[in-house]
């Protein structure tokens, strides 16, 4: 297995273009099920996920052209002939489960694997289902299947007990082809949610409240649409910007969007950054972090739903805060066990105690590289940042969980100056 080795890297500095979001690109892949001709995908990013995303709908019988060079994903979707998600293709990746409602929606049945849990916690689906449930979709749980029956399937009040990210993108895949009038309440208002109501909008889906915490949708017959570019990835963008403030560099994310980032744009000033903004047309801005004095302690960082502080940059936010001028506090409300990387911060020399759902990190003056293993995306990514500032040099192992979420993620920080290389296992002797 590939590693990615890091060395003490100078400040970093120069401009980044990030790529299109991967948690935005996921459901509106699955989301081409729905519609009753070809659509083609801009905006993709070269990763991992998508490919297996892809490998999903291909093995339901749709045709698919992915040209990742361009960044463009055609789908015909018009010969479904397996409406079955299995559990050997849902296990490697639970965003998988986002065809359920898609599949339900279109052609009123389906049957897709439950997920298993996951490094960072149990991740049942219980409220994707009771959504589902709300409107009149009859739902089993068959040998680890969820087998759902949608011949009586209409409009109908959707409340979520949490904003789940894909429990509302699942409901409102549903309700766009469900007879009559949905309203989903508490519905999650992450960007990616909004990415996918707007897709489903532009296919002739009759949607309102997207990014608000009420969406209301009335059903209809036909969704088509010729073409749609996915948004910009703030996670990616907020993990070159977090590097950016560690090293005490100065680095431009661009064609990324200011509105997305907010929460972490604050934190990040309060931790002794400076951020400028400049439009770059069409809704997009370009964003520059630099980093005059000494990191300094932030009092506390909640991870919370849109528009707080992301849970996916809970880890590179540690980080940083690694080597700030005192005690900072994070505290994850999202995941359960979302705090992986704590030991491996800490064996690179951190000082980081984990109490309850509350990280305290006690600013260190430097740290200290080694090997390091993370079991998520957004904690190899952390670990990724700490090494550049590491002395020494620091081995990623499973990089495999970094290449599901970042396009090109050595070329990328090697542009700005960060001393990064691939490491490819030698070929075993006969
Ligand atoms: C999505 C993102 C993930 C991000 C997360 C929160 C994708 C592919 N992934 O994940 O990167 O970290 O949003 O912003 O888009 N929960 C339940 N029951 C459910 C559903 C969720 O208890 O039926 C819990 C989860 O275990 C978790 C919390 O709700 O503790 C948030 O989960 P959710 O918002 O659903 O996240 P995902 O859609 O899985």
């Amino acid at each position: 297995m590939d590693s990615i080795l890091v060395e003490k890297s100078p400040p970093l500095s120069g401009e980044v273009r990030i790529s299109g979001a991967k948690n935005a690109a996921l459901p509106i892949i699955a989301a081409t099920l729905l519609c009753d001709s070809p659509v083609t995908l801009n905006n993709i990013p070269n990763l991992a996920d998508i490919s297996a995303m892809e490998r999903l709908l291909c093995s339901m019988g749709l045709e698919t052209r992915y040209e990742r060079e361009e960044g463009t994903l055609q789908i015909d979707p018009s010969r479904v002939r397996w409406l079955e998600a299995p559990y050997d293709l849902v296990r490697k990746m639970r965003a998988s489960f986002f065809v359920l409602g898609p599949l339900v929606g279109k052609y009123r049945e389906a049957k897709v694997s439950m997920p298993g849990g996951c490094a960072i916690g149990a991740r049942p689906v219980n409220i994707h289902l009771k959504a589902l449930e709300a409107l009149n979709i009859e739902l089993e749980v068959e040998h680890g299947y969820v087998v759902a029956d949608g011949s009586a399937m209409k409009g109908g009040r959707v409340h979520l007990d949490f904003p789940s990210v894909g429990a509302t993108e699942n409901a409102l895949c549903a309700a766009v082809r469900a007879p009559g009038e949905t309203v989903i309440e508490n519905a999650a208002r992450e960007p990616e949610v909004t990415d996918l109501a707007d897709f489903l909008a532009a296919a002739g889906a009759k949607i309102e409240g997207q990014g608000s915490s009420t969406i209301h949708i009335q059903g209809v017959d036909q969704l088509s649409v010729d073409s749609y570019a996915i948004i910009p990835d703030r996670i990616e963008a907020g993990t070159y910007l977090a590097a950016a403030a560690l090293t005490g560099g100065t680095v431009q994310a661009t064609h990324c969007r200011e509105k997305d980032l907010t929460a972490f744009l604050a934190d990040l000033e309060s931790a002794g950054c400076q951020t400028r903004i400049e439009p770059n047309g069409g809704g997009l801005d370009n964003i520059t972090v630099s980093r005059p004095g000494p990191i300094e302690a932030v009092s506390e960082i909640v991870t919370l739903p849109h528009p707080g502080f992301p849970t996916d940059l809970q880890a590179q936010m540690m980080a940083l805060l690694c080597l700030a001028e005192g005690t900072s506090i994070i505290k994850e409300t999202i995941f359960e066990n979302r705090f992986m990387h704590v030991s491996e911060l800490n064996r690179m020399g951190a000082d980081i105690r984990v109490e309850g759902n509350s990280a305290i990190v006690r600013g260190v003056d430097s740290l200290s590289g080694s090997p390091v293993m993370a079991s998520d995306l957004r904690a190899s990514a952390a670990l990724l940042i700490a090494g550049l500032v590491a002395e020494g040099k620091t081995e990623v192992l499973r990089v495999y969980h970094l290449d599901r979420g970042y396009e090109k993620i050595e070329e990328k920080f090697s542009g700005l100056g960060a001393r990064i290389e691939r490491v490819k296992p030698a070929p075993r002797s006969a």
